[in-house]
């Protein structure tokens, strides 16, 4: 016998429970987000690789450690999207976005990928919906994206969530403190793992990147990015908070809050939920006003976030909230002999046209055993079709839950049926 196939590390099924709460997290976020203006951007799940080394950064962990690079048939070097702000810049640049308003408001749902050790809350493949806002530096706009990424969030009924935001200013006034940050961690080299000491000198920002506790340790008092913003910098990030207080949005300020991608700018920011353990954070985004020009597209400053959608099933889990109500079964179609399967056919057919939830008797099994079924699938109801119902032109409606029985016309049937739903 051969071994059973089963399905990769880190991957997961949405069996049908877990995938209907998916699609409602999906349908609801839409909602949420199209109230804030945003349209949505399909782009596809493998780029060139090149995309995500420019963007996110050469020396990160995304893209050392964890993108799912393969070479296709012809010997291009392809990636699986590890996120989709890379992507929905390229698409922006690549088919002139900038024409239209701006901000360009575009959100975005589907699976990423990124070989990290799969963990509670961690996947090689996972669901992530995301908005970028394209073409504005108004500091009301990193205010709004952060209400819509927390506001959803709390929509859920999700308690405890915490929004922390820093800001890592400019690029000038970052080569500064990258310089300060360089000193400190050249002077506890030894405290640090490897990859990180290697990082040091490259790209000492993505020291705060590591997961390995003794390096977090070693990072505790190191330099903060927030003393060396500059003026402007700063003025933007107290206007950004004044929006924040407005809206009595609470946040905590945290000046390690510089994220694993090399591409961001001023406000970044993260929504956490802590009791989830290790893989607590629900969303996180920033700006990045430099990417889409260091990709070789207009000078147009953006913002955006992602949240991860098995992390907040997961949040939702751990705080017994349901959000998703499964819609019941109206009826279930039950008939007797071969010579009404046709009738039923039809009456199951208008009842779904009817936008009533429906479903009939299948493989001719008597009617116990179809009224049996009804009972397991939780019908409400059950319509009978019998001879005598054919002859007569009714059918017989069966309440399910009080085990009363009425013959009715088709119309009327339709009426009784939504009256129960
Ligand atoms: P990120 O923080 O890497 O940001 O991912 C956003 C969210 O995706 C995380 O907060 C987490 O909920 C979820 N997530 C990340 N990795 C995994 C994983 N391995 N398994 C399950 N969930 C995961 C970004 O991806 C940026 N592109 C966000 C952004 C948009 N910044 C600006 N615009």
């Amino acid at each position: 016998m051969s071994d059973k196939v089963t399905r990769p590390r880190g991957t997961q099924d949405f069996l049908p429970e877990k995938a209907e709460l998916l699609f409602f997290i999906n349908e609801s976020a839409t909602k949420f987000f199209q109230n804030y203006g945003y349209r949505p951007i399909v782009t596809p799940t493998f780029e060139k690789e090149e995309l995500f080394k420019r963007s996110i950064g050469a020396s990160t962990d995304i893209v050392q450690k964890e993108m799912y690079e393969f070479e296709d048939k012809a010997g291009r070097k392809m990636a699986l999207r590890p996120e989709g702000t890379a992507p929905v810049v390229r698409a922006f640049i690549e088919n002139n976005l900038q024409a239209l308003p701006k901000p360009v408001k575009l959100y975005y749902i589907g699976q990423m990928f990124r070989y990290e050790r799969p963990q509670a809350g961690r996947y090689r493949e996972f669901w992530q919906m995301g908005a970028e806002a394209i073409g504005s530096s108004d500091p009301a706009l990193d205010a709004e994206v952060i209400e819509l990424c927390y506001g959803y969030l709390a929509s859920l009924g999700i308690k405890d969530l915490v929004l922390k935001i820093n800001s890592m200013g400019c690029r000038d006034c970052r080569g500064n403190y990258i310089e300060e940050l360089k000193k400190f961690l050249s002077g506890k080299v030894s405290e640090f793992c490897n990859t990180c000491s290697q990082r040091i000198d490259i790209n000492p920002l993505r020291v705060f990147d590591c997961k390995q506790e003794s390096c977090q340790e070693a990072l505790n008092d190191s330099p903060k990015i927030l003393d060396y913003v500059c003026d402007k910098d700063k003025a933007h990030f107290e206007r950004v908070r004044t929006f924040l207080d407005a809206v009595e949005i609470n946040y905590t300020l945290d000046p390690h809050l510089v994220r694993g991608f090399d591409y961001y700018t001023k406000t970044t920011f993260e929504v956490l939920l802590p009791t989830l353990g290790a893989q607590n954070a629900l969303s996180g985004g920033g700006r990045y006003d430099y990417l889409i020009s260091d990709y070789g597209g207009p000078q147009e400053p953006a913002i955006g976030f992602a949240f991860g959608t098995e992390r907040i099933m997961l949040a939702l889990e751990s705080q017994n909230i349901s959000v998703f109500t499964r819609p019941d079964l109206d009826t279930f179609v039950v008939w007797l002999e071969e010579e009404q399967k046709t009738q039923a056919y039809k009456t199951t057919s208008y009842l779904r046209d009817k936008h009533l939830n429906v479903l009939m008797g299948l493989d001719g099994k008597s009617m116990k055993a179809q009224l049996k079924m009804a009972d397991k699938l939780q019908a409400r109801t059950a319509l009978i079709i019998g001879e005598d119902e054919v002859k007569a032109k009714l059918l017989t409606l069966k309440d399910l839950e009080t085990g009363e029985q009425e013959k009715l016309s088709l119309e009327q049937t339709v009426d009784k049926l939504r009256e129960k739903s």
